[in-house]
């Protein structure tokens, strides 16, 4: 999986042989859908083969670790700990599983959050919590666009119980500064759940550093490893006290004792297991951990700051309204382009191959990736200029996809 890094002016693109659909498409979607590796294919077969070949032995031979040690892979990608992350299908369920470890009935029944948030996230808070605990919504003055660190820090007081906020807003890419969040919610014993789906792979992360209490985020986007690979940090503290209500055998320490009166909780990533894993996708998971580790997250975000950059320069010079912070440091991986017929032009975009999404109030998204070169970044902008100057964004007046 070592490409030869000595052949181009910009090494990381020796890696694009390592992904397929690079030869095909203009591949800019990276904040939505990594591009798979290669590597995939090997993975499933030895997926396919260990089953077959094995049966449940299996389970004795590597399966029933798999979902821990695939957290290892990750944690040092985000400066956690060996043994604090454990893989869940999505984030929504990994939510609920927090959720479920918390009692709301006593004086702090708080939970501040913000405008912005995952709607996915707020469905999943809105449907656990009782209807006593105070929702307590910071708004976005745009949109989702961006959000006011400072009301965060003022809303989070003695009443109040759990933080969970994104790390990186998904319509537009901007970074909160979580850090002030974090002190601020353990000056006065309150919880910060951070979602960094949108920060995994693409901006540094150190949860250590932060001690932030919880970290949630997927190999999905950035990370190219697929759908089904969600990582639940927990700071090593919880891995020894929380008891999730939402839980299964495979956080007990004796599962094969099958004993149903009392669940022995071990003490580590297991504890905030449930049921039998998805193994499949822990087998398509791993290859793109396995690179993202290889590249480094501060060589990808160097290039990502670059091309952004460029992004929003083209766009900007193009006439364009971009949704997405201009200081670097506050930017994650994407950049919001809304140009006039957003929609439209997106449609047209995808039919020509060069693959973004678009998102309501904020407009097309690009995310450029490692693996991306400046030419493609150009690409977009032009292919933009040239939809619009030619109208086949007409083509797609009538009717909405359904997936955007
Ligand atoms: C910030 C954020 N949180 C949560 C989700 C939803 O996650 P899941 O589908 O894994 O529940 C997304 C989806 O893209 C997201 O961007």
């Amino acid at each position: 999986m070592t490409p030869d890094t000595h052949t181009t002016p910009d090494p990381l693109l020796a890696w694009r042989d390592q992904f397929p659909i690079l030869s095909e498409t203009t591949y800019l979607i990276n904040n939505s859908l990594g591009a798979m590796p290669r590597a995939v294919y090997d993975s499933l077969r030895a997926y396919a083969e260990t089953w077959a070949a094995r049966g449940i032995r299996a389970w004795g031979e590597g399966w029933w670790d798999m979902n821990v040690e695939l957290g290892n892979l990750i944690a040092p990608i985000i400066g956690a700990p060996p043994d604090t992350i454990s893989m869940h299908q999505n984030i929504s369920l990994a939510q609920g599983i927090l959720l479920s470890c918390f009692d709301f009935d006593g004086p702090r029944n708080k939970v501040v959050i913000t405008g912005g948030i995952f709607p996915s996230v707020y469905y999943v808070l809105r449907g656990l919590l009782p209807p006593h605990v105070d929702l307590h919504m910071i708004p976005s003055p745009d949109g989702g666009n961006t959000v006011p660190v400072d009301q965060i820090i003022d809303a989070i007081d003695e009443r109040t119980l759990l933080v969970p906020i994104s790390h990186v807003l998904f319509r537009s890419g901007t970074i909160l500064d979580v850090g002030p969040v974090i002190e601020k919610a353990h000056a006065v014993g309150a919880i910060v759940i951070l979602d960094g789906y949108h920060a995994a792979g693409i901006v540094p992360v150190d949860v250590t550093a932060l001690n932030v209490d919880f970290y949630l985020a997927g190999v999905l986007k950035w990370m190219c490893g697929g759908p089904g690979g969600v990582f639940l940090y927990a700071r090593e503290d919880y891995l020894k006290t929380l008891e999730p209500g939402l839980t299964g055998w495979m956080a007990h320490q004796r599962p094969f004792a099958f004993e149903v009166e009392n669940i022995d909780f071990r003490a580590d990533a297991f504890r905030f297991l449930n049921g039998t894993p998805a193994i499949p996708s822990l087998y398509a998971n791993r290859p793109g951990v396995e690179i993202i580790a290889q590249v480094g997250v501060d060589n990808i975000r160097r290039k990502s700051k670059h091309q952004t950059a460029l992004l929003i320069d083209l766009a900007e010079a193009a006439g364009y309204e971009v949704n997405t912070v201009r200081s670097p440091d506050e930017r994650g991986g994407t950049v919001t382009i809304n140009p006039p017929h957003a929609y439209e032009v997106s449609r047209e975009l995808i039919a020509r191959n060069i693959l973004i999404d678009y998102r309501p109030q904020a407009g097309i998204r690009v995310s450029p990736h490692f693996y991306n070169s400046d030419d493609e970044v150009r690409l977009v902008i032009t292919a933009m200029q040239d939809i619009l100057d030619g109208g086949a964004w007409q083509q797609h007046t009538s009717g909405h996809a359904f997936v955007t």
